[in-house]
């Protein structure tokens, strides 16, 4: 399974990669600043399609045409993001990536991110460890939060939204990529000790599979299990920093 869905995703980032060349079709969803284009649609079939026709029992929650919704992660799922960062995509061409996960019965089992421009897979599995491409990864070391930078949401940060700009001057500095996928490989590669956002499924399926292998903490803002079912706040961190911003929510809520 591991090898024919890396050549399925390093066959879309060919196509993604193309399709830079090519006039896009850009549209709104909820707003002006909510785009899809026709490259997350197509991608998105064409995973579908490899998927269904392999694994034809299989059921797949993806974002793009009617896929976003599942009744639950009973027996095997896949989760999609067909081009996780797509107003990077349409403005900067670059960092965006593509995200899959593999679950069973609610269980992570797969992941893979990858970073179509750099070329980069990060991808690894349930007691399998991390790779970037070929090579296996280090577990990063369990920094604290005044130790490092801190992946966040702009909008968040900006309203201050669950105490997020007072925790983002607690850490050695914030940084926004418009990417979640690119948010969670810097946590992988030990240059961000976490990650603050407002996320839906596809956003974090694949990096919690990742992040499990690195024992990092990671749930929605409250502390409680992330639902797979709707956007909701989310935090992803080492273990020191996660106790650390939770302790900033609790004063921060007094
Ligand atoms: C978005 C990006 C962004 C995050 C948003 C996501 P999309 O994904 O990951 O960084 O802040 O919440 O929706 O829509 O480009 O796939
Ligand atoms: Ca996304
Ligand atoms: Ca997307």
């Amino acid at each position: 399974m591991i090898i024919e869905i890396k050549e399925w995703l390093k066959e879309a980032a060919g196509f993604i990669q193309v399709s830079l060349t090519q006039k896009l079709r850009v549209s709104q969803k909820s707003g002006r600043t909510d785009l899809v284009t026709n490259i997350d649609e197509e991608t998105q079939s064409f995973l579908v399609k490899k998927i269904k026709q392999n694994y034809p029992d299989d059921r797949i929650l993806a974002e793009e045409r009617g896929f976003d919704k599942i009744e639950s992660l009973n027996g095997r799922v896949w989760i999609i993001d067909p081009i996780d960062g797509t107003m990077n995509f349409v403005l900067e061409q670059e960092n965006f990536c593509i995200m899959l996960a593999v679950f069973e019965d609610g269980i992570g089992q797969l992941g893979f991110i990858y970073d179509v421009m750099k070329e980069e897979l990060y991808w690894g599995g349930k007691n399998r460890g991390v790779f970037l491409n070929d090579q296996p990864m280090v577990r990063p070391k369990d920094a604290s939060l005044s130790e490092g930078l801190l992946g966040m949401n702009a909008y968040m940060y900006g309203k201050n939204i669950h105490s997020a700009g007072e925790i983002g001057h607690a850490s050695m500095g914030i940084r926004v990529s418009g990417c979640a996928g690119v948010e969670l490989i810097a946590m992988l590669k030990g240059n961000h000790i976490g990650y603050i956002s407002n996320l839906s499924p596809w956003d974090y399926a694949a990096g919690l599979v990742l992040m499990d292998e690195f024992g990092f903490r990671y749930s929605n803002i409250e502390g409680k299990p992330l639902a797979f079912s709707k956007r909701e706040y989310f935090l992803a961190a080492t273990p020191k920093a996660y106790t650390e911003i939770q302790e900033h929510f609790i004063q921060n809520s007094k």
